[in-house]
Order: C-alpha cells, then sequence, then structure tokens
C-alpha cells in the first residue's frame, strides 16, 4: 500500500517496468522518494545559481537556493565568484535577505557580526569585551559551498565536495551550450529572474523540458488555431532528440515539416551577427545551429532551457530561457525563470526578444499557462488512493513507449550525444528515469 521507504526489493522492481519503457505513477509524488531524492540527488548533483552577468562588479552578490539551502553568490574584489551558505555561522539566521545588490561587505541583522566579500568574519560587535582577545575569528567565517564552478558564463555549484568537475559533469551538453551560450561572444540576463510556485513536481516538469515535443500539438492548441503553429500534427517532431549521459538530453527541432515556409537560418538571428557565429562556432555547430527552430533540453536534475523563435516571417526573433524547477516539497516547485538574449544582438532587437518572451514563456504567458494546469493536475492524479495502491500492476504505470526499441540512432548526426532522428519518442525519458533510479538507489 503507501510506501514509507523504498526497499531494495521495490527499487528492482521499477527497474525491471522501466527496462519495459513503463514507470509506476506512484513515485511521480511519493513522500519518501522525495525524501530520498533531497539526499541522493539534490545534495549531490550540479546546480545552477546565477549568470555571469548578474554580477557585473566586484561586491555584486544575487542570493539563491539549492533546494532548501540560501545560497549568498558573490563576486569579490578579486573578481572571483564565491558561494556560501546564506546562514550566519553565529545563530543561523538568514545573512541577506535582499535579492541582489553591490555591498563592500555583510552585516548580521542580528548581533551585528560582519563579513568581507570572501567570506571571513571582519568585525564583532563589543568583541573583544564579550569573547576576549583569543577569539579566533577566522573560525568563524561564512561557510563555503562545496564547490563552484562556470560554464559559457553558467554558475553552477553542488554541495558535494566529492562530486565530478562541472565540465565532466555536462559532458557532451557542453558542444550544445557552446551554441546557445558562446555563438556570439556571450549572454546577458534581462531584468531579474521571475519566480511563481506552481503545485507539481520536479521530474514532471524535467520531463516536459527534456524530451516532450509530443504535447505541443495538444497542449498549446491555441496555437494551432490561431495560425501561428503549423497544422501538421509532426510539426515538433521534425529534427533529432538527443540523449546525453548524467541524464541530461536535448531537441533540436527543424520545425521544417509540411506547410511551413523555409525559415532563415540561425533561428532568425540578425544577419550582422552571422559573422560572429563562424568565428566562435564549429562547421558541425553552424550546421546545426543554421538549420534548428527551437531548442529545448535540460541538466540534470533541475535545469531546463528554451531557446524558440516567436514572431512572424520577416520579424522573428529569438530568445533563451533558463529555468530552475526549484522543489519545495514532493508536489510543489518554485520556478525561477532567466531571459537572456545575446549581448551582441541590436537594442531593438532585444526589445522585441524580451516581449515574446513575457506573452510566451514569462509567469503570464499565454503558452506557460498552457502547461501550468496540465502539470498541477498529474500531481494530482498521482496522490490518489489508486495511483499509489496497485503500485505495480499495468494499472498504474505509465507509457513511456513512444520509439522503445523501434527507432535507432542517426549515425550521421554531427553533435555528441545518442542521436535520434526524430523529437516524437520517449528516450530522453527512459534514459532520464533510469538515471534516476541509478541515483536514489545508491548508498
Ligand atoms: S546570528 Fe548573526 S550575528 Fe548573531
Ligand atoms: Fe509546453
Amino acid at each position: 500500500m503507501y510506501r514509507q521507504t523504498i526497499e531494495k526489493q521495490t527499487i528492482q522492481e521499477i527497474k525491471e517496468k522501466m527496462e519495459q519503457g513503463l514507470l509506476p505513477q506512484w513515485i511521480l509524488t511519493d513522500p519518501s522518494i522525495y525524501e530520498r531524492e533531497q539526499e541522493k540527488i539534490f545534495a549531490r548533483t550540479w546546480q545552477f545559481l546565477a549568470h555571469d552577468s548578474e554580477l557585473p562588479e566586484p561586491g555584486s552578490y544575487v542570493t539563491r537556493w539549492i533546494v532548501d539551502d540560501p545560497i549568498l553568490v558573490v563576486r569579490t574584489n578579486d573578481g572571483e565568484i564565491k558561494a556560501f551558505l546564506n546562514s550566519c555561522p553565529h545563530r543561523g539566521t538568514m545573512l541577506c535577505t535582499a535579492d541582489f545588490g553591490k555591498k563592500k561587505s555583510f552585516l548580521c541583522p542580528y548581533h551585528g557580526w560582519s563579513f568581507n566579500l570572501n567570506g571571513d568574519l571582519i568585525g564583532v560587535v563589543a568583541g573583544d569585551k564579550v569573547y576576549g582577545e583569543e577569539m579566533k575569528k577566522d573560525d568563524w567565517g561564512l561557510r563555503p559551498i562545496a564547490q563552484v564552478a562556470a560554464y559559457q558564463g553558467m554558475i553552477f555549484a553542488t554541495l558535494d565536495p566529492d562530486a565530478s568537475s562541472l565540465e565532466e559533469y555536462l559532458g557532451g551538453m557542453k558542444w550544445y551550450l557552446d551554441i546557445l551560450l558562446g555563438r556570439s561572444g556571450g549572454m546577458e540576463v534581462r531584468g531579474l529572474p521571475q519566480r511563481w510556485v506552481v503545485n507539481t513536481n520536479w521530474k514532471l516538469v524535467l520531463e516536459n523540458f527534456s524530451g516532450d515535443p509530443y504535447h505541443v500539438q495538444s497542449t498549446h492548441r491555441s496555437t494551432v488555431e490561431l495560425g501561428i503553429s503549423p497544422k501538421d500534427p509532426l510539426y515538433a517532431g521534425y529534427g533529432h532528440q538527443v540523449v546525453l549521459e548524467n541524464g541530461h538530453g536535448i531537441n533540436v527541432i527543424t520545425a521544417q515539416g509540411q506547410g511551413r515556409p523555409e525559415r532563415p537560418p540561425y533561428q532568425g538571428l540578425p544577419e550582422e551577427m552571422w559573422p560572429l557565429f563562424e568565428s566562435n562556432l564549429s562547421k558541425e555547430q553552424l550546421r546545426v545551429f543554421a538549420k534548428t527552430t527551437v531548442f529545448v533540453g535540460s541538466i540534470y536534475p533541475t535545469l531546463s532551457f528554451n531557446s524558440p523563435v516567436h514572431g512572424s516571417e520577416g520579424h522573428l526573433h529569438n530568445y533563451l530561457n533558463f529555468r530552475v524547477w526549484r522543489p519545495l516539497g514532493p508536489d510543489k516547485i518554485e520556478i525561477w525563470s532567466w531571459f537572456m538574449i545575446d549581448k551582441a544582438a541590436p537594442d531593438d532587437y532585444k526589445e522585441d526578444a524580451y516581449k515574446g518572451y513575457i506573452s510566451s514563456f514569462g509567469p503570464s504567458g499565454t503558452l506557460e499557462q498552457d502547461d501550468t494546469e496540465i502539470w498541477t493536475r498529474v500531481a494530482q492524479t498521482s496522490k490518489g488512493y489508486m495511483a499509489r495502491n496497485k503500485v505495480l500492476s499495468y494499472n498504474n504505470l505509465l507509457n513511456y513507449l513512444m520509439g522503445f526499441e523501434r527507432v535507432l540512432p542517426d549515425e550521421n548526426f554531427p553533435g555528441p550525444g545518442i542521436a535520434y532522428p526524430t523529437c516524437y519518442l520517449d528516450a530522453i525519458h527512459r534514459a532520464t528515469h533510469e538515471h534516476w533510479l541509478e541515483l536514489i538507489s545508491r548508498d
């Protein structure tokens, strides 16, 4: 019946079903699974904190979260990025309560201890008198996050001192991040990351971005009815779905199907930027970038991205949207959403692209609302007696069979990973869930 612990036997049973392309529904919102995920997944993988452009100068800081751990991210006077637990080492209150800003030092609101940008304790109120001369300030600095590293301006951290390096963790995803983030010499975040809470589970939203172009025709039906998307039901499936290591995956969607006029190359980005792409990317990367309309995917476990094209022919714009699915419980997440655009893009283009983002994938965007409703309902339906009761019978197994043992990889795709010649496929889902099981099974 209701499972409070995960026995080895259960893990084995889940594994067997996954090998058949099936997933027990109860695992989606089960509280004991969530507890295990916190320890075995979120605390031991790399988590996205901020983009370099959000910390422009020495003293710039932002406050973020790794699930329930508050994190203070700072640019030091040497220009280095550091991350600390945003909790005062004296009695533990939150040190910095602002979302972002610029400071020379951080002053704790509780008893007034202060810390410099390197996290060193530099001031103790009446220190000599109440603690004596012998107080060792060096022992009471801010607690650093185990590892911090960046790739293409994306700053990540992990709470695990033994985790492999960020670059090793990203693996083949780096090749695609070079296209998305490095093509024109760098991106900038516009505005602040927007945040909103959704009653769903992190695995569901990750799935949606990782490998679910199949939902586009139905969930976002209004775009077809308004003539924004083509009627061809396969249109979001044209392109490649690429399975990468460590649970990562990307869909490289060309959307060039039936009834679609040929699109301009490079996601409709202005022609004056093309020489930058040619100097920053390899021939293979250019080839993929030139014919792609949408890149959508995820860096396991809680970071996803979407790089679409909006607008009408002759006035197209592209942007990059990164999202953190911050888990708040087995059935609740806080979405953090960053709008990014090429620094080198013309100003009016940036403005148009930002409006496109706000009206589509911002918290009040039309497409966003479609998805939010669906995600909430999956979580709702997975918590009931039936969904959690007949644990491994066929009545309670969800279908991940699209393309299962039927669609073979395209050996000619130029990028890293296992690339399948369609995006209507559950290959990333199956790989991601297998990776999930491997992580929660570890000691
Ligand atoms: S809790 Fe920060 S100074 Fe006491
Ligand atoms: Fe969607």
